[in-house]
């Protein structure tokens, strides 16, 4: 492997100094948001990131980027929502060639919003499946994790576990740990239900939900996994990387939290896992289009995309990317099978359920 495995410090020439919004990752401190205008003529060799994922990793992706291609990378950090309001405001004016997030929904909501322009690339279409792209290539898959069922290794065996529906079963009335409905992750998960169930059964499988709470819904997924280890509760609902991070950190309370959490993929014989899904796309007025496409290119190669997987424990999009050895500890799973717009499409009808069922 060509990168370091420690990081470097990345240079960040624009960076907004806003909350982490349940991301994990290193954040950076903001300078100027000021910058020079983008000459009238050639292409600069740069390249501007609109970015809400706050990983480290992604950081060492775009450093070793520059490093062989000599295209400067600039990163403005922030949330979804807001990046995606600011690229609407900046219209034509904008310097930003290319938007980052976390989620399918928010995905298809920024395609709503039309920021985004077809991106053509012979190389990212090989290098990404069609099922893991918009289907107008207005955005590209980067990485998914899988929103799995972690589960007490000493209070639960597996085979007491089967599906998301099955967790509202009164065995695990008072074991159940899961974070807000705030979160994204949870707001695309239900919306997944809405679309292969229909929203009366999304509806029941919250309401089950809730009432097996182990607790009032606290902190990120990390935070369910070390409930878990204190007791609290015994199952809880948290993506794959967030196993990987506990169990590779620093801190060693948290690989400890990590040691006696199992992994449970559930819906293998129905309808699958829910993954769910990172993707950068090309902003409508990009003004440095080559450069925003190689990198997607880059990004998208099997080189970037198995840094990834074994430094953020993510699932590589490119099939031919190895996976971090402890996700293929884990085995192959069936994922999800449905289009990531219908999760944009019912993320309202979500809400309003986690509202009616007070899933806080
Ligand atoms: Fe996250």
């Amino acid at each position: 492997m060509k990168f370091p495995k420690l990081f470097k410090p990345f240079l960040v020439s624009a960076a907004l100094a806003i909350g982490l919004a349940g991301c994990s990752g290193s954040n950076e401190n903001a300078k100027s948001d000021e910058k020079t205008a983008a000459p009238e003529k050639a292409e600069s060799q740069e390249v501007n990131i609109y970015t809400a994922r706050h990983y480290e990793a992604d950081e060492a992706i775009y450093e070793k980027f520059t490093e062989e291609t000599g295209i400067k990378v600039n990163v403005v950090k922030g949330e979804a929502e807001e990046l995606i309001e600011r690229l609407k405001r900046e219209g034509e004016s904008t310097q930003a060639d290319l938007f980052v997030t976390v989620d399918g929904g928010v995905l298809a909501h920024a395609k709503q919003n039309d920021i985004f322009q077809p991106v053509t690339s012979e190389t990212i279409d090989k290098n990404v499946p069609e099922n893991l792209r918009d289907a107008d290539n207005n955005w590209i898959g980067l990485a998914t994790r899988a929103r799995v069922i972690a589960y007490s290794k000493e209070r639960v065996s597996p085979e007491e576990l089967s599906t998301y529906e099955d967790l509202t079963n009164e065995k695990w009335k008072g074991r159940l740990l899961v974070r807000s409905s705030t979160s994204l992750y949870n707001q695309s998960l239900l919306a997944s239900f809405i679309e292969l169930n229909g929203e009366a059964e999304a509806e029941k499988w919250a309401q089950g939900m809730v009432n097996n709470f182990a607790r009032q819904p606290d902190g990120g997924d990390r935070d369910q996994a070390k409930a878990i280890a204190a007791g609290t509760g015994d199952v809880a609902i948290m993506n794959t990387y967030y196993v990987g991070l506990l169990a590779n950190s620093e801190d060693p309370e948290e690989v400890k939290v990590a040691e006696n959490l199992g992994v449970f993929f559930p819906n293998q014989e129905t309808t699958g896992t829910h993954v769910n899904i990172s993707g950068i796309g090309l902003t409508k007025h990009s003004k440095n289009k080559e450069n925003a496409t190689k990198l997607i290119e880059y990004v998208t190669s099997v080189e970037a995309q198995e840094f990834l997987s074994a430094n953020n424990y993510e699932y590589p999009v490119n099939p031919e990317a190895k996976k971090a050895d402890l996700l293929e500890s884990w085995g192959e799973f069936k994922m999800q099978e449905l289009n990531f717009d219908t999760l944009g499409e019912h993320n309202k009808k979500a809400i309003e359920i986690f509202n009616k069922t007070g899933w806080k």
